[in-house]
């Protein structure tokens, strides 16, 4: 069954319209079986709100679709009706019940200078409560902790230079497992995925950076459209032109993301289709190993390059045969 789930996932991109309808039966037969979703607790933190944005953009499952047979969200400050003293008391009261069962999602950095005073989640009577509280409190109770996002995974933009609050990753704050499904914004598949993959069979398989296999294995590079540009030095003298990108600042060769094929907003367009470079936004080192934008990689150092297959210092004739 897992196999197939992946297989699901993998396809998905190519037939998008086929996944709800494929995977809700996986689904179902799970629920039948153990009658429950997967409980989640979803805490924004030190970001733009751009992951919850892209999150209700999924489209096979819709939203409505996730949160019937998915998820049991029972705690955001984005999707949630109750405010103020009414929230407070349900995170306090959803946390206790469902201790050790609870999927904790968190969205954005946690900054840690001045005792994390620069992102308080909320005000009691008592005092303030930081990001670094909440989560750190929160991940100690979790059965699973996923950081959505690049802010959450690696700091991301909001511990770029010069960081001023100190921002770090949920995994510097943690001392635990973290599910790293970054992105700039995340892409929804890459999280409703890594989400009924917990439901459905627990941890997925991760790569050295924590992220899900599943849609981080390969580079951008290795399925993009232009490739065969690439392979035979045909580089772009200006954005729109039509071919390779990497002579305009594309960091797709070192970049782990299935963009190409999966692609954004109901499946139809990304980054180098819509004539821009990619700019890494799920890489570990993102944006500051990325800057300056639309400058050639090699100028910016070239490192941390991971298609093993393909000599990224500057391109070559190739065989294109990866
Ligand atoms: Fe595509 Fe960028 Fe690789 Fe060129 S360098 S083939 S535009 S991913
Ligand atoms: Fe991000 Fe590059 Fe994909 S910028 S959206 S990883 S093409």
């Amino acid at each position: 069954m897992e196999k197939e789930f992946e297989k699901i996932c993998h396809n998905a991109a190519a037939n998008p319209g086929d996944i709800l309808g494929k995977m809700l039966p996986l689904i179902k037969r799970h629920q039948h079986k153990h009658k429950k979703k997967l409980p989640v607790i979803w805490i924004e933190t030190n970001d733009s709100g751009d992951n919850n944005i892209s999150f209700m953009n999924s489209t096979f499952p819709y939203l409505g679709d996730i949160f019937q047979n998915i998820i049991d969200l029972l705690y955001s400050n984005t999707f949630m009706a109750a405010q103020g003293e009414d929230a407070v008391k349900l995170l306090d009261i959803t946390a206790r019940k469902y201790s050790g069962e609870y999927t904790l999602v968190v969205e954005g950095a946690i900054p840690l200078r001045d005792n994390g005073l620069y992102t308080v989640i909320f005000r009691t009577r008592k005092g303030s409560i930081t990001a670094l509280d909440a989560v750190t409190q929160l991940g100690q109770r979790a059965k699973y902790v996923v950081a959505a996002g690049t802010c959450a995974s690696f700091g991301g933009p909001s511990a770029a230079r010069p960081n001023i609050t100190g921002s770090t990753s949920v995994q510097n704050v943690l001392q635990r497992k973290v599910i790293n499904v970054s992105g700039c914004p995340v892409n929804p598949d890459w999280l409703m995925g890594t989400l009924a993959h917990l439901l459905l069979f627990g941890f997925p398989d991760l790569d050295e950076l924590g992220r899900p296999t599943l849609f981080y294995e390969f580079t951008v590079h290795r399925h993009c459209q232009r490739r065969s540009y690439f392979d035979r030095n045909d580089l772009a003298e200006s954005l729109g032109d039509i071919e390779c990108m990497f002579s305009q600042g594309c960091v797709g060769p070192k970049t782990g993301a299935d963009c190409p094929y999966r692609q954004w907003d109901n499946y139809v367009n990304w980054p180098v289709k819509a004539n821009t470079p990619c700019i890494g936004c799920t890489n570990p080192d993102f944006p500051d190993g990325s800057t300056p934008f639309f400058t050639p990689m090699p100028q910016k150092g070239g490192e941390g390059i991971v298609d093993e297959n393909t000599d990224m210092t500057q391109p070559k004739e190739g065989t294109g045969n990866d």
